[in-house]
């Protein structure tokens, strides 16, 4: 059991770094009367070529953390984390920790959208090598829409280019396309692709840059809100355990100042973070 508190507390949002950053931005452009508490592990990062164990052992490390701060929410706003690690926390771990307690994640929101928007049927996903050989997408889409062919296109430069600042690069250039020709190369009936990674949004300009005209590029943050605003509405004992102050705090595995001026790139505004030890 964790070190149970049953007062009120903010939801708890976490990623391998500042990726989880581009959810939360969209969770509070909906829901801006909550608090928010951000946990990132930048001293960690990437997930994404990890293996499964030490993405879960991590991240359950970073659950229980939040859930001593207050947390009765924690939304794994990284895809790596609910592709390797989400299933066994919600059946193994929570029952241990607080069966009252909830984590959700990013993945499950993302594919409820992709029957309804791709027409020929075919979907690429693009994200950390971690979450496509997992393959999470293709089994959760295959119980939605059957009918869909999935193909996954691993990127493993892409949250390097994110997490050091070089998104607007010409290297950027470099690896956006060969990775965008790849999938489309081996599909080329794919008319929609899921950016299946929180960090991805930040390279949204080079990947509309590359991706032909007529696909369409399925960002996931706002599906993400959306699905958390149904899920509470549907959910009044969560709900109501959440305060309502309107506040996010910032919480990081590395540096402060460092985050801080990362982080204020993915939030649009400046912000202060505090560095933490899970
Ligand atoms: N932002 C994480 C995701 O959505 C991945 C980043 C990482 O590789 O740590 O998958």
């Amino acid at each position: 059991m964790v070190n149970c508190q049953t007062a009120k507390g903010p939801i708890g949002v976490f990623d391998s770094g500042y990726g989880g950053l581009t959810i939360l931005r969209q969770i509070r452009k909906i829901m801006p009367q909550y608090d928010y508490l951000y946990l990132g592990d930048n001293a960690r990062t990437p997930y994404g070529t990890r293996s499964f164990d030490i993405v879960y052992e991590f991240t359950l490390q970073a659950v229980r953390y939040l859930f001593e701060q207050g947390c009765h929410l924690v939304i794994l706003a990284c895809n790596t984390a609910s592709a390797k690690a989400l299933r066994s926390i919600q059946q193994e771990d929570l029952p241990k920790l607080d069966p009252k307690r909830r984590v959700l994640g990013v993945i499950r929101p993302t594919v409820e959208v992709v029957g309804s928007i791709s027409k020929t049927r075919h979907v690429g996903i693009m994200a950390t090598p971690g979450t496509i050989y997992s393959r999470t997408y293709e089994l959760e889409i295959a119980k939605l829409s059957p009918d869909i062919q999935v193909t996954g296109e691993a990127c493993p430069m892409w949250v390097p280019l994110v997490e050091n600042e070089e998104y607007d690069s010409p290297g950027a250039d470099y690896f956006v396309r060969e990775r965008i020709e790849s999938l489309l190369h081996r599909d080329p009936l794919i008319d929609s692709v899921i950016l299946g990674c929180t960090h991805y949004p930040l390279l949204i300009g080079k990947i509309r840059k590359y991706m032909p005209e007529g696909v369409n590029i399925i960002e996931q943050g706002s599906y993400v809100a959306q699905s958390l605003e149904n899920y509470l509405g549907r959910h009044q004992e969560i709900k109501e355990r959440i305060t309502t102050g309107g506040t996010a705090r910032y919480l990081t595995t590395e540096q402060a100042e460092a985050f801080q001026s990362k982080a204020a790139i993915f939030m649009g505004s400046p912000l202060e973070a505090e560095r933490v030890q899970l």
